[in-house]
């Protein structure tokens, strides 16, 4: 079939030509939305998954229910070295700049600007702000600044009778320590029933994150893990983009690649691009699945796992990712991954444990173990040759 048609989409953050199983995300964020507008409290939301579950899929389709009701969306991704407060003034001088308050309350909000404690306006007529980090205590204050800016935001959008999104991406990026200080803000809104919610979006690791931030994040987010596809949504997700261009999947090919990618979003676009390029007409077999899945997991053994292992990894990290594939598992109990490293000393053991949790490769699913955030990386590192 004519590869230029080909409708499946892998990359990071690609929309999918059918998103599936996601019904129930979309129709919570769409009643918080709708909540918040009449003037109700709705909870805010963290979304945790593994790496190419679609989490930065479902926040793109949050965006697009956001501006269908004339909110405002803010979305921004985090990275390992990310400043949050930097990011958020940055944010709210955008939110500020687009809801154009009327003057009496631009002066009511510039006022309220120079009384913050770790920001500072630069500018005498705008909302420029400026972020110093302050001493050992500044949580507390910067609670209180975020708290004030967000109430800003709230005031500004309610007068005007809109409201705004936060959409962040790669959260588990984000140093606790100034994220807890947002909550608190986020916290204060809620309760004044402002137009103003948050969606986190991140590794598992996530939860507990934000949970160590405040005690109450408990309850002012709910938290959706998204996972696999189960097999009928697997299945039309495959299908159904081949179906509009006139090509049908028999079903032994749709299981063989089910099977074979355990219904993860990611690697279903991979195996339907490569399944697509090979099969020679309107029907896509069994045989077509094989081959053009061989050829599939050969991309991703030599793109999506490799950059993971060893551009991200030092050697002593890849030691320790494979050790964790030899063990019993998933989750893989660190006493193990010691053993099998042959090593005694749970000190630096502990050192690359924290590291590969910071760059985002392994998360702690329960205490005293760890899991790759990547699925299916135990089987690839059992793949490679050069143990
Ligand atoms: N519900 C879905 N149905 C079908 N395909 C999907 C779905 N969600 C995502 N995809 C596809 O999966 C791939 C990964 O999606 P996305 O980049 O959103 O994952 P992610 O969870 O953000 O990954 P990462 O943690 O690496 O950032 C994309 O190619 C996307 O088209
Ligand atoms: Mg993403």
């Amino acid at each position: 079939v004519d590869e230029r048609q080909n409708p499946y989409a892998p990359g990071a953050g690609t929309p999918p030509p059918a998103l599936t199983g996601r019904d129930a995300e979309i129709k919570a964020y769409e009643v918080l939305i709708d909540r918040l507008k009449q003037g109700t409290a709705g909870q805010s939301m963290v979304i945790t998954g593994l790496r190419g579950v679609g989490k930065t899929v479902l926040l793109n389709q949050f965006e697009l229910i956001t501006a269908d009701r004339d909110w405002i969306a803010i979305a921004r991704e985090f990275e390992e070295a990310s400043s949050f407060p930097d990011k958020i003034a940055r944010c709210i001088e955008r939110v500020l700049s687009e809801l154009k308050p009327t003057k009496k309350l631009a002066d009511q909000i510039r006022t309220m600007l120079h009384g913050l404690g770790t920001f500072a306006v630069r500018d005498p007529q705008g909302f420029e702000l400026s972020y110093t980090p302050g001493s050992a205590h500044s949580e507390d204050l910067l609670g209180e600044d975020f708290t004030d800016l967000l109430l800003a935001v709230g005031q500004a959008a309610q007068a005007k009778g809109r409201g705004v999104a936060f959409l962040f991406d790669e959260v588990q990026f984000v140093n606790p320590g100034e994220f807890g200080p947002f909550i608190v803000g986020l916290h204060r809104l809620n309760q004044k029933a402002l137009p103003v919610t948050c969606v986190a979006a991140g590794l598992p690791s996530l939860p507990a994150l934000v949970g160590n931030a405040k005690s109450y994040a408990e309850r002012l987010f709910e938290y959706p893990r998204i996972d696999q596809l189960s097999e009928p949504d697997a299945w039309t997700a495959l299908a159904e983009p081949a179906l509009r261009l006139g090509v049908t999947w028999e079903q032994p090919a749709l299981s063989y690649v089910f099977e074979q990618t355990a219904g993860y979003p990611y690697f279903l676009q991979e195996y339907g691009k490569y399944i697509w390029n090979v099969a020679s007409d309107a029907v896509i077999t069994e045989e077509d699945a094989r081959t053009g899945g061989r050829s599939a997991q050969d991309h991703l053994d030599s793109g999506f796992f490799l950059v993971r292992f060893e551009r991200r990894a030092t050697p002593a990290e890849r030691r320790f990712l494979h050790a964790m594939a030899l063990c019993p598992g998933p989750p893989y109990a660190t006493s193990d991954i010691m053993l099998s490293l042959g090593k005694t000393d749970q000190r630096s053991l502990s050192v690359q444990r924290d590291a590969l949790i910071k760059k985002g490769l392994i998360h702690a699913p329960e205490h005293g173990a760890v899991d790759y955030t990547v699925p299916h990386f135990a089987d690839y590192l059992k793949r490679r040759a050069d143990w």
